[in-house]
């Protein structure tokens, strides 16, 4: 039992819409992050500490299905399929980020995943490592694989392999092929590799102006065809243009602070956006920034990503956030936030008044991460840890699906799902 809050979906299709070229950017706001609250409607049910893995060769964590362009996950020659990264568990889970690539497994059923490998070759790779984005297919059995990649190699072929690595993060693209028989899915192709997106210094901020310990971001683009105006769209992790705390904070992203709040000058460095590019050519090589979707300027400055799903006509922005990396003064769980809109450049909300709409559970802070809420509602995420007795069990694995239902702007958790459940919506 909760609260509802009082954008209702009526309300939600009348909020203010731009065209997705316009320089308007909404803002989640201070205020709206002081509603956070956890009741039964938004806490992630606890995993027991035997939870199972899926595959034992691989730390699996950020997760997307193969999809269409209208982002349903799809099976291809009746295969459910999904990428997720991938590490070896040989090395300490905590060291996973650097050295992760794009993996892929299949299932006859949604649900009993097996590994296939890595999707690309690395050694033809741009970067040193493969972060997360969106698998498309665009073809009788093209691919497409828009992802973050990271760093560069040195003299042109080797990768660092102790700190510091360099997280420099610039979203490309890659083509392939997919392939099945009755034993399996394999994937040809992935071969050559083009930079899509650099930030811009102004709309989204550079490697140079980001200032440690608050490092940038510029990845996970999950990529889409908007159905108003049937372009190609791409939304993506940011963070605001300039130097880390050259921003002020502004009203719009104060909101109506209660009497006595304060805002610690720090909070300026927090500065996560959603950025949003369209494809201006058919190949999906040649892209444009756009201004932000929406800002978290003086509230959070990590918003990871950030997809879109388009329900009875609006239009839902969700994203993933950190405890820790809340401003100070404000704070919220590990998961899940969202904000309604009437298109997808609209002066959205925050769903539920606060924005929070799974967190993980006051007992397992770090349980869950990584949502991916899908068009049927249903919520994929992996496991990062659960406390034992004996210290925390990582996961490196996916996690029990969530059902959600949605109404409006507001939020409720209905079902748990079997560990790993995401079944695509279409045959092909
Ligand atoms: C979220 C995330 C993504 C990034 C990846 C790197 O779990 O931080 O933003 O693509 O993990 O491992």
């Amino acid at each position: 039992s909760k609260q509802t809050y009082g954008v209702t979906a009526s309300r939600a299709a009348k909020l203010k819409s731009y065209a997705p070229t316009a320089n308007f950017t909404a803002t989640w706001k201070r205020s709206d992050a002081l509603k956070v609250s956890m009741d039964s409607t938004n806490t992630t049910p606890i995993i027991p500490e035997n939870f199972p893995v899926i595959s034992n060769k691989v730390w699996q964590w950020d997760t997307w299905p193969l999809t269409g362009m209208n982002t349903k996950p799809i099976t291809y020659k009746g295969w459910h399929v999904i990428m997720s990264l991938v590490a070896p568990r040989t090395i300490p889970y905590g060291d996973r980020h650097w050295v992760a690539r794009i993996g892929y497994y299949y299932s006859r059923d949604g649900h009993n995943w097996k590994y296939g490998g890595q999707l690309m070759d690395e050694a033809r790779g741009i970067g040193c490592m493969e972060w997360a984005g969106t698998a498309i297919k665009t073809g009788k059995n093209t691919v497409r694989q828009i992802y973050t990649t990271v760093g560069a190699k040195r003299g042109g072929s080797t990768c660092r392999t102790t700190p510091p690595f360099d997280v420099k993060q610039r979203l490309a693209i890659s083509k392939g092929k997919i392939h099945a028989d009755s034993k399996g899915v394999w994937f040809t192709g992935f071969t050559s590799h083009k930079i899509i997106a650099q930030p811009d210094g102004k709309f989204y901020q550079t490697q140079a102006q980001g200032i440690a310990p608050y490092d940038y971001a510029f990845r996970d683009p999950f990529m889409f065809r908007n159905p108003k105006d049937k372009k190609v769209y791409a939304v993506f992790e940011g963070n605001t243009g300039g130097v880390t705390g050259s921003h002020r904070c502004s009203s719009r992203d104060l909101g109506n602070l209660p009497p006595g709040h304060t805002v610690d000058p720090e909070s300026t460095k927090f500065t996560g956006n959603i950025g949003l590019m369209v494809a201006t050519n058919s190949a999906l090589t040649k892209w444009k920034l756009l201004p932000p979707l929406l800002s978290a300027n003086c509230v959070n400055r990590q918003t990871e990503r950030p997809h879109v799903v388009i329900k009875n006509g609006l239009y839902y922005l969700f994203t993933i956030s950190h405890k820790f990396t809340y401003a100070p003064g404000v704070t919220g769980p590990d998961g899940v936030y969202g904000f309604v809109g009437s298109s997808l450049r609209s002066d959205y909300q925050p769903m539920n008044g606060s924005g929070l709409v799974l967190g993980n559970p006051p007992e397992a802070p770090e349980q869950n991460y990584s949502h991916e809420v899908l068009p049927n509602l249903m919520v994929q995420s992996f496991i990062d840890q659960v406390p034992t007795a004996n210290g925390p069990r990582f996961g490196g694995t996916l996690a029990p699906t969530l059902q959600l239902g949605i109404d409006g702007a507001n939020s409720y958790l209905t079902r748990i799902l079997p560990y790993g459940y995401i079944p695509a919506m279409a045959g092909n």
